[in-house]
């Protein structure tokens, strides 16, 4: 199905000559005035529209045309209006522009020029709907605030669901930055403990030495500097979840204690006698190998197959292709509002760097380049070089047809005068055009006539 175009115009003529060199690739609908315009657009709804500023009752103003103008866009303010103007009167282009307008081009309308132009507007308007229709899907799609349409990534959901509930240990396995801290934050949020504490302890940020008593508290005097009593983050999450991050770094000594406790959901403060019982769930990650830990003997068996009764595995983000784009696009809606440039977007070769990368950090890397171009991004849309992402990564730049028809033209024109030492008839000639032709390409192009030889 072809795209719908509404051309506005009260020119019978020139409407029937647009339709004629449009027809190929879009439906066109016509109207020759406000009226018709507005019925024209709600019943066909166009993304697109070409108007003409000068309509009956006064052709020979702008009035009728701005006021169709706003009439349209307070349907859709969505709609791509074009404005086509035979009064090259910049007043009126601002004044177009300020009313919403998304183009302008002069009239007559260059027909290459205008083909282009209205390229540009349906791919626009059809990349905002997609936008919309993501940002929909956003909200029903996302899970405790993670995002994920993967199927790998909806399973995890799933497991999430059953495991939640329970109280058994679950292990989160995935690269650094996949989004385990989120899993696990998401089985405390979906189960009855989600009232209670979430205590999370990232098991290779505490030195050896402070660890068993960071975990399992200690009694005044147990040691030097222990002047009071104080409870672990074991006793802190008590009726909650353990969130015990990277527990391959955990020291042997202390994984013997874990075990204890996750065998008997009991501990001892360091110094104490007394033996305390807990209710706590522990959720623990890794990014290492556990098996690995396990042949090497840093690691111990026992103590993997307690926290491992539920492993739950993250896939990283360059196997989630569909989510990337997804995933990209959420942050820079979240992070643009916190630093204050609302409405900041993607431009297409911007998405598409994003889809070549191969995210090394995955999540947080995407997270944290999104946040930094957001922050360097001068105008609405952000470039693959705000994000950082390398030339070869994106797409050539693009040029127009018609940079690339004056590129040519430079080239022939300065050849024919070179060749036929400056004679304009004979270059003109050789080009199979008129003299005229020639000098109007000379001027347009800021081509001088060169001195002839003797
Ligand atoms: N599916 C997702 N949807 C939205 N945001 C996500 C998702 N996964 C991860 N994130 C975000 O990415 C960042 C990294 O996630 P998280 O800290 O959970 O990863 P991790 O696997 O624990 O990383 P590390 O191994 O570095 O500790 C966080 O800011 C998190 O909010
Ligand atoms: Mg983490």
């Amino acid at each position: 199905m072809k795209p719908k175009l509404l051309i506005v115009d009260d020119d019978e003529e020139i409407r029937t000559q647009m339709k004629w060199a449009l027809a190929k690739d879009y439906d066109v609908v016509m109207a020759g005035d406000r009226a018709q315009a507005r019925e024209q657009f709600q019943s066909s709804h166009p993304a697109v529209v070409l108007l003409d500023l000068g309509l009956p009752p006064n052709p020979a103003t702008p009035e009728e045309g701005l006021a169709t103008l706003s009439e349209l866009l307070a349907l859709d303010k969505q709609a791509k209006i074009v404005i086509i103007t035979g009064q090259a009167e910049r007043s009126t282009a601002l004044r177009a522009v300020g009313t919403g307008a998304y183009d302008i081009i002069g009239k007559p309308a260059d027909m290459d020029e205008l083909k282009i132009l209205l390229k540009r507007c349906f791919y626009v308007a059809h990349l905002e709907r997609e936008y919309q229709q993501m940002q929909q899907q956003l909200n029903n799609d996302s899970f405790e605030g993670m995002l994920g349409t993967n199927v790998r990534m909806q399973s995890v959901f799933d497991s999430i669901r059953k495991v939640a509930p329970a109280s058994a240990p679950v292990l989160i396995l995935g690269e650094s930055g996949t989004g385990k801290e989120m899993v696990a934050r998401a089985i405390h949020q979906k189960s009855a403990r989600r009232d209670k504490p979430f205590v999370a302890i990232n098991c290779s940020a505490i030195p050896e030495s402070l660890m068993e008593s960071e975990l399992f508290g200690h009694e005044k005097g147990a040691f030097t500097g222990a002047h009071q009593q104080r409870k672990g983050r074991i006793e802190a999450a008590n009726e909650g979840t353990l969130f015990l991050d990277e527990i391959g770094e955990i020291p042997l000594p202390i994984q013997v204690k874990l075990l204890r406790f996750l065998q008997e959901q009991r501990i001892e403060r360091v110094g104490g006698r007394q033996e305390i019982t807990l209710d706590v769930r522990v959720v623990s990650a890794t990014n290492a190998n556990l098996k690995k830990g396990m042949q090497l003997g840093t690691f111990r068996e026992d103590l993997f197959y307690r926290i491992a009764v539920i492993q739950l595995l993250l896939p990283p983000l360059r196997e989630r292709e569909e989510d990337i784009s997804f995933l990209a696009q959420s942050f820079l809606q979240r992070i643009s509002q916190e630093i204050g440039k609302p409405g900041l977007t993607f431009g297409p070769d911007a998405l598409r760097a994003i889809r070549l990368h191969s995210w090394p950090g995955n999540v947080r890397e995407l997270q944290n380049r999104v946040r930094r171009a957001a922050i360097m991004s001068e105008g609405k849309r952000v470039t693959p070089q705000d994000l950082e992402l390398g030339q070869a990564d994106s797409a050539p730049p693009s040029i127009t047809l018609k940079d690339a028809r004056e590129t040519v033209e430079r080239q022939m024109v300065t050849m024919a005068l070179k060749k036929n030492a400056g004679k304009i008839t004979a270059a003109a000639t050789e080009l199979g055009i008129s003299r005229p032709t020639f000098y109007e390409l000379m001027e347009k192009l800021g081509i001088q006539k060169p001195e002839p030889k003797e």
